[in-house]
């Protein structure tokens, strides 16, 4: 048995599992023989990765299909975790709202806020309860490099991520001395079915799915937050501290307009 499964086993739950990084982590997982739980909408795309995970690895691996926007989502994930013993969740899960703030449906805004704030709220506190009580256990939060400040035509998205920096990095402080490993991992961006189906209008550097989640693993334990790679650590140092907060949130947005105009 690998030291990671001791602390963060026997089963891992992956939030937003069948595609991009969710897949990647849950891949990396499986290979450190952790028990997979896959959760995410598309039936199909989940019970092919549990079937490729066992063959691969020999662990356990169950789709648990389901929109992570349902309203009962904390009697769902109550279901899940009942009979397993879950000692990792990565929330990796995310909705995106592209554009200019007032001319995108409320609905799509709503939807932000219960996929990328609600849901990790929600399983944070169901799942890291019993890992509290057990003293061990880890939570890994997907954030991002639109989260460190506002980010036009991006805006409740990059809101959204904020909640998720600052309740991680509220929760490492709290649970760290209860054995619980708390962790927001800032991605910038990565090549994910997520990204492509954004139609970007320019190539901009891409990293790896899997360099991000590994990145992402390796630094769980470590602080509470996390910049993947090297160009992003560099973007996040000069938008948080050297640039005046104003200039960090247009230059964000004069990157997202040339992105997506
Ligand atoms: N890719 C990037 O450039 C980038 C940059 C910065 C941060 N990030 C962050 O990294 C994470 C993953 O991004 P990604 O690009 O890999 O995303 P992705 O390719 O769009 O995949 C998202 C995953 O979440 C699932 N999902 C989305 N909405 C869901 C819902 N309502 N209920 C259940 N599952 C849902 C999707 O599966 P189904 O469609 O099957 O539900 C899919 O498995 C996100 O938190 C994102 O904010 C990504």
């Amino acid at each position: 048995m690998s030291a990671f499964r001791d602390r963060y086993g026997p089963w891992a739950l992956v939030a937003g599992a069948s595609a991009g990084l969710g897949e990647a982590f849950a891949r990396r997982l499986a290979a450190e023989g952790l028990n997979l739980l896959l959760v995410a909408r598309r039936e199909d795309a989940l019970s092919r990765l549990a079937t490729a995970l066992r063959a691969a690895h020999g662990v356990e691996a169950v789709a648990a299909p389901m929109d992570l926007a349902r309203p009962d989502l904390g009697d769902a994930v109550a279901a899940l975790a009942a009979d397993r013993e879950i000692g990792l969740l990565v929330y990796n899960a995310a909705h995106s709202a592209i554009g200019p703030f007032v001319d995108r449906p409320l609905d799509e805004h709503v939807r932000v806020l219960d996929v990328n704030c609600r849901g990790p709220l929600l399983l944070a506190h169901r799942l890291g309860g019993a890992m509290a009580r057990r003293g061990r256990g880890g939570i890994l939060l997907m954030a991002s490099l639109a989260g460190g400040q506002g980010n036009p035509f991006l805006a409740s998205y990059a809101a959204s991520k904020a909640f998720d920096i600052v309740l991680a990095e509220g929760l490492w402080a709290e649970l760290r001395g209860r054995g619980v490993d708390v962790l927001a991992c800032r991605a910038g961006a990565t090549r994910t079915p997520g990204y492509a189906a954004s139609r970007p209008k320019r190539s901009v550097p891409l990293m790896e799915p899997d360099d991000v989640a590994a990145g992402a693993l390796a630094a769980l334990g470590r602080g509470p937050t996390a910049v993947a790679g090297g160009l992003n650590k560099v973007a996040a140092f000069l938008f948080s501290r050297l640039l005046p907060r104003r200039a960090s949130i247009a230059i964000m947005g004069r990157a997202t307009r040339r992105l997506y105009e």
